[in-house]
């Protein structure tokens, strides 16, 4: 790695990782930062099919000591990455300000979420528990072990460059997996920092292993094109549903169970009995946090008649407050610039279906500039890409109702009632995570049981999910897999059934097996006498 000096702190110029070696092949890219594209973070190349093909070789080679290393002994290197990201909290985090174009106090989350992941899973060494099982027979025992699956491809997306990654990476590490991996082109050095910073804590080389490039017709989909190669045991990715059809694809010829973790168009009701000020809150937090660039932003707020108004006033008054800005600059901002152009194109287009689809717009006027002010915001609005807070007036059955996003814009819905908007609440193709803003315990209950999301917050906001819960979703945000917590274990290890059989004998199960013999059944009823009693 070399450094360079750039505008906001030093930029880096950095190879891929593949066996603890760092490898500079391929043609250079820029990262530069969203908020001032002045400011230059890193210079990273793009792997060919070839370096992509090496890493997961040498992953193969590293798995063999890797498995058999004792799970406690992984947990030790987990343990210390936990001290060691703790330690350079701060640093991450103005990186992560300076390349993805978070607020501080938002990088701080994401950094927060891989310690807390980090510690979670390094005393998980210490358990990783199979079972013991009682045998049919005697003499014999039964057992169940956890074994790693193999080497994991992984792609991950930039919105929460060190959480997200570590929520795959850290628990596949600890099962004993080894790891290719290609991160986001938004987040190189954060990536690049981060591996070094896990390498510093122990880990092994060649355990995981980093490789840079694009998605499509780039390294991403070379990643991908491993599983048909058989180098690959396991894929997992966030992103979008699109390429997490393509993968699911690719990985089910193949045999391998994937992690998928994709869109998202959560829904969050205000029922009329509410407590409209938390909701408000709940709400447009939902809507506006990381500029509505997390698949957990809210997409639709779905609003009961009775309150309909006076919630839209709140919600336009709150909205109004919204600080848009570089986030370098001040600390007091809601939110920071677009990660890149291709959510800004997105987000931009989706102005045109609100008009095409007669959706009526409330607040938001597209791209801030200095053609274009925006009252609220602090820096110079043409250095990156920035959005004005957008509210629009939506109906189910239109294109900003049903697709993603993943910019500053939210739909306010009238919903008549409690049925009617958990109807609405269902009437997208996601099901990632849901909200509803309400007193009442059977409303509650109602919503529990009818919504079709695998995250449901009662009294809070679609969004910040904790570490150690399940992550995920059903229909077009995945194929039901789960992140985080105990339940990722699954995804990076096989159930392995041993029996030991200790009477130097073939018993054979089912048929040598002493089944218990009921005796002869005896007339209770006759012996009571009880048989012509009524009732
Ligand atoms: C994502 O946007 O992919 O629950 C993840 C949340 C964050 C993670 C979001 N902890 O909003």
């Amino acid at each position: 790695m070399n450094t360079f000096r750039s505008k906001y702190g030093n930029g880096l110029e950095i190879g891929h990782l593949i066996g603890g070696e760092e490898v500079f092949e391929g043609p250079v890219h820029e990262r530069r930062n969203p908020s001032d594209r002045e400011d230059l973070t890193a210079r990273f190349p793009e792997a060919s099919k070839e370096t992509v093909r090496r890493a997961a070789q040498v992953a193969r080679k590293a798995f063999e000591e890797w498995s058999r290393t004792p799970a406690p002994v992984r947990g030790g290197v987990l343990m210390n990455f936990a001290a060691v990201l703790t330690r350079e909290k701060e640093t991450l985090s103005r990186l992560l300000v300076r390349e993805i174009g978070k607020t501080m106090r938002e990088a701080r989350g994401d950094v927060q979420e891989a310690i807390d992941t980090a510690v979670f899973f390094a005393s998980e060494g210490r358990r990783l528990y199979g079972q013991t099982v009682p045998s049919e027979m005697a003499n014999k025992e039964l057992f169940t072990f956890r074994r790693p699956v193999g080497v994991a491809g992984m792609i991950t997306a930039g919105n929460f460059p060190i959480a997200v990654p570590s929520w795959k990476i850290i628990p596949a590490v600890l099962t004993g997996n080894t790891v290719v991996w290609k991160p986001s082109e938004d987040s190189p050095a954060l990536s690049y920092v981060f591996i070094k910073l896990f390498e510093e804590a122990g880990l092994p080389p060649g355990v995981v292993n980093v490789v840079f490039g694009g998605g499509k017709d780039s390294t991403g989909q070379w990643l991908i094109e491993l599983m048909d190669e058989g180098l690959l045991n396991k894929f997992a990715f966030t992103g979008s549903t699109a390429v997490g059809r393509q993968i699911g694809e690719v990985a089910g010829r193949n045999l391998i169970r994937p992690t998928l973790e994709l869109g998202g168009k959560n829904p969050l009701i205000v029922l009329a009995d509410a407590d409209l000020e938390l909701a408000v809150e709940g709400a447009w937090w939902s809507a506006f946090a990381t500029g509505g660039q997390r698949c957990t932003s809210a997409g639709n707020v779905i609003v009961e008649e009775p309150i309909y108004d006076e919630f839209k006033r709140r919600f336009l008054e709150k909205t109004e407050s919204t600080v848009v800005g570089n986030p370098l600059l001040s600390d007091d901002l809601t939110y920071g610039p677009f990660m890149n152009e291709r959510l800004f194109q997105r987000w931009s287009e989706h102005y045109q279906w609100g008009q095409q689809d007669g959706a009526k717009l409330l607040f938001g006027s597209g791209r801030i500039a200095s053609s274009n002010p925006y009252p609220r915001f602090k820096g110079d609005p043409d250095a990156g890409i920035f959005g004005t807070p957008t509210v629009w007036e939506a109906a189910p059955g239109m294109r900003q109702f049903d697709q993603e996003i993943f910019g500053p814009t939210i739909n306010l819905v009238k919903a008549k009632d409690l049925e009617q908007a958990l109807e609405y609440a269902n009437a997208h193709s996601y099901g990632l995570s849901s909200a509803i803003y309400t007193n009442q315990r059977h409303a509650a209950y109602r919503f529990k049981v009818g919504i079709k999301a695998g995250m449901s917050s009662i009294n809070n906001s679609t969004v910040g999910a904790e570490a150690h819960l399940p992550f995920g979703g059903i229909r077009g945000s995945g194929n039901g897999t789960r992140e985080s917590g105990v339940w990722v274990i699954e995804e990076y290890t096989y159930w392995h059934a041993v029996n030991e059989e200790y009477s130097g004998k073939l018993q054979l199960a089912q048929m040598d097996t002493a089944y218990a013999q009921a005796r002869e059944a005896t007339d209770w009823a006759g012996l009571l006498g009880t048989k012509e009693v009524v009732g």
